[in-house]
Parts: C-alpha cells; structure tokens; sequence
C-alpha cells in the first residue's frame, strides 16, 4: 500500500501557538481602479453581491481567527460600518418580514469587541501598515490577509494554510502560486528548498525581482501567518522595492531564525485590486451562484463569448 508522505515537523516535541489574530491592511490608496477608488475603497467594490472585504473576513472566521484588526487610512470610515450594526436598516427589513437579507447581514456581522480598527497615517507600504498593528497583535503569532486577493477555495486558503502551520510545527507560512515568467516581476517570489506534497520549504523571498534574477515561478500571494518577532525587524522600516517598506523584506530576515514555509494553496485566485482581475471575479462568483449562474450565462454568450 502506497503510504502518503508527511511534512516532517521542526520541532516535534513542542506545539506551536494558536494563530488567533488576523490583520488586514486596507490603507492603500488603490491606484490602479481609480476613478472608482477616489471616494469608494477598493476593498468595498462588490464581487457580486459581497464587498471584496467580507470575503476575506469569512476565510478568516472559517480558519478559526477570533480578533480581525484592520489597518485603515483616510477614506475607509465606511469599512467601519459595514463590519457594524446598522440599525435602521435590520428594523426596515424586520418591518417588511424580508428574513432573508436580514438574516444575511446578521451572519456576516463578527461578534462584539472582536474587530479593531487603527490607523496607517500615509501609505509607506505593506510593511508598514503590518507594522501598525503591533501594539495589538503582542507577542503571538498572527495572519495577514489583504483583501483584494481574493482566493476562493475549499477549505479557504488561510484554513488550509492553518493546517500547514500545525503540520511543520510552528514558524512563518505564507502561501504561494506558480505564475507565468512574464509576470513574475510583478511580484514577492520565493526561492524554494524541499517541496514536500503543497508544502513549500522557503529558503529565501524577494519582491518584485527581475525575470532574470526572479529565483522560482512562485509568487507570494496575500496571505501570511507570521511570528510577531516580525515587528522588531519591520521596526527598522526599512524601505525596498519602489521606495515602500515591505513586509518581504523583513520576512526574508526571519528565514534562517524560524520555520519559513509555503503553501501551494488549492482555489482559484482574482487580483481585485486590478480591473481586470476584479471583472474575472465577478463572472467566476456569478457563475458560481446558482440563483445568478442561468442569466449571467445567457449574457455571456449573447456577448460573444
Ligand atoms: P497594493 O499595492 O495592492 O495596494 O497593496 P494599493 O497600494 O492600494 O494598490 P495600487 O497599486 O495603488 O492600486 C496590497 C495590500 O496592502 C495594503 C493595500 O490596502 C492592499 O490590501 N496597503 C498597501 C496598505 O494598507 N498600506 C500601504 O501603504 C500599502
């Protein structure tokens, strides 16, 4: 019989710590869908009928996190009260026995005292907005999720990315795609070491290298679970690619010092930070829906698709 090869843990003997704590950092500007992002934060355009944030928020409820602290700049009050009560509105809905919508905006609602909110004064970077989530996170490990990746998997990418923690016992995993060489530069790319099943043992990051100097095909997708012995290195604010202090950066520091390793995440990925990544959502999700699936077919086709 043909026995299934396991990720050998680090250290055996010792149980990492639970990942409790998630930060998302949605403080940047969104250049790349402006008009759209002047007044309306990215993270709030809808992948049909969910703002691009909520979805990261469920992936991070189903992987067991229980404290979401997001990272807001100016502009991004709104994001506050989408993750809020809104009262007026429950009461309509209650009035019109509309149970259904009701019923949604309930579910979606994280429990009291469970979300917090801090500010990234300007926009120097992924890093630096990690960084400004110090004084919550302690000294417990962490995930980061940014929510314009939108990844759409079973289980969702940081669950999956949970178990890997607990399978090498502990340490730095973050998760990883293969992409095309033309687009590498675009991104943090890994240089792998041993490859065991979707477990990716990393032996260095760089961000946005240059195809010839890019190590492997693999690309840092938005999603980490970090130890917080991060933020004395983030504490530097080092600045890197494009003049922005960024979190590879200091991730490459840790490489050596703690169990860094990738996860080959299962799912299917949408940049919606980018129009066109963010119109593939749409039609993936609407496809996937099924009360939407039938019209949004019939459009496609009519269109020439
Ligand atoms: P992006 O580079 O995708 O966001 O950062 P951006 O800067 O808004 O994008 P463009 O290029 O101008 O369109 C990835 C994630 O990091 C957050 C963003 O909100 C996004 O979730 N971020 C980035 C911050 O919170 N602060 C920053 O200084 C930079």
């Amino acid at each position: 019989m043909k026995t299934r090869e396991k990720y050998p843990r680090n250290t055996p003997m010792t149980k990492p710590l639970p990942v409790r704590k998630a930060v998302l950092p949605v403080a940047g500007m969104g250049t790349r869908f402006l008009p759209a992002t002047k007044a309306v934060p990215k993270e709030m355009l809808p992948v049909v009928d969910k703002p691009v944030v909520q979805y990261a928020v469920e992936e991070a409820m189903e992987a067991g996190i229980e404290q979401f602290i997001f990272v807001t700049g100016r502009g991004k009050h709104v994001i506050e009260d989408h993750f809020d009560h809104a009262y007026e509105l429950e009461a309509l809905l209650r009035e019109r026995d509309k149970t259904k919508e009701l019923d949604s905006l309930l579910e979606s609602l994280p429990k009291s005292g469970s979300v917090s909110f801090t500010r990234q004064q300007k926009p120097l970077g992924l890093g630096h907005a990690v960084w400004c989530a110090r004084h919550f996170i302690g000294d417990e490990p962490f995930a980061v999720l940014l929510p314009d990746d939108l990844i759409l998997g079973k289980p969702g990418a940081l669950k999956q990315m949970m178990k890997a923690y607990h399978d090498v016992g502990g340490g730095a995993v973050i998760a990883a795609e293969e992409r095309p060489e033309s687009e590498i530069s675009r991104y943090g790319v890994i240089a792998p070491g041993k490859i065991v099943g979707n477990i990716i043992e990393v032996k260095g990051v760089v961000e946005k290298p240059k195809i010839k100097e890019a190590p492997s095909r693999l690309r840092i997708v938005g999603r980490y679970i970090l130890p917080s012995e991060i933020f004395a290195e983030l504490d530097r604010k080092e600045k890197g690619a494009g003049g922005e202090i960024q979190l590879t950066d200091s991730m490459q520091k840790l490489i050596g010092r703690h169990p860094f390793h990738a996860v080959n995440v299962k799912g299917s990925w949408y940049d919606c930070g980018d129009k066109v990544g963010f119109l593939h959502a749409n039609i993936a999700v609407g496809l996937a829906r099924p009360d939407i699936a039938p019209a949004l077919r019939a459009i496609l086709k009519s269109v020439g698709t």
